[in-house]
């Protein structure tokens, strides 16, 4: 279980060192998430529409270690993007990770760009 979480960690934008190229954005559904393989990582990416904006975040679930996040319900919490992840609804904000309505450890979020319209995931290595 630790083994899983120990492979996320956030990334802010100023420690990119690789901008891995996961897709054509036609790919991701508006409003919607999709699942992306860097590496041993599986990666949540969602279209947030909404605010005109991209996100990424772990896709393992830090409740019951699903890999299910990408599948979760996306919205917004006063202004906080956020996900509902589909098994148990726990939600997570897809700025800063925390999780909303309990207290699980955040989850690792990712810069995304947007580049001749293909979707980057910023990582650390
Ligand atoms: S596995 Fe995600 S909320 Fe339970």
């Amino acid at each position: 279980m630790e083994a899983i979480l120990s492979q996320y960690e956030t990334v802010a934008l100023n420690d990119v060192k690789v901008w891995f190229k996961a897709a054509p954005v036609k790919d991701f559904p508006i409003d919607g998430g999709v699942c992306v393989k860097y590496k041993e990582k599986q990666i949540a990416v969602f279209n947030f529409q909404l605010n005109n904006a991209w996100y990424a975040c772990q896709n393992v679930c830090p409740h019951k270690m699903e890999m299910v996040l990408s599948r979760g319900m996306i919205g917004d919490d006063k202004g906080m993007p956020k996900v509902a992840c589909p098994m148990h609804k726990k939600t997570f904000s897809l700025e800063t990770g925390e999780n909303l309505n309990g207290d699980l450890d955040a989850i690792a979020t990712y810069p995304v760009k947007i580049e001749d319209n293909f979707v980057y995931i910023g990582f650390s290595e």
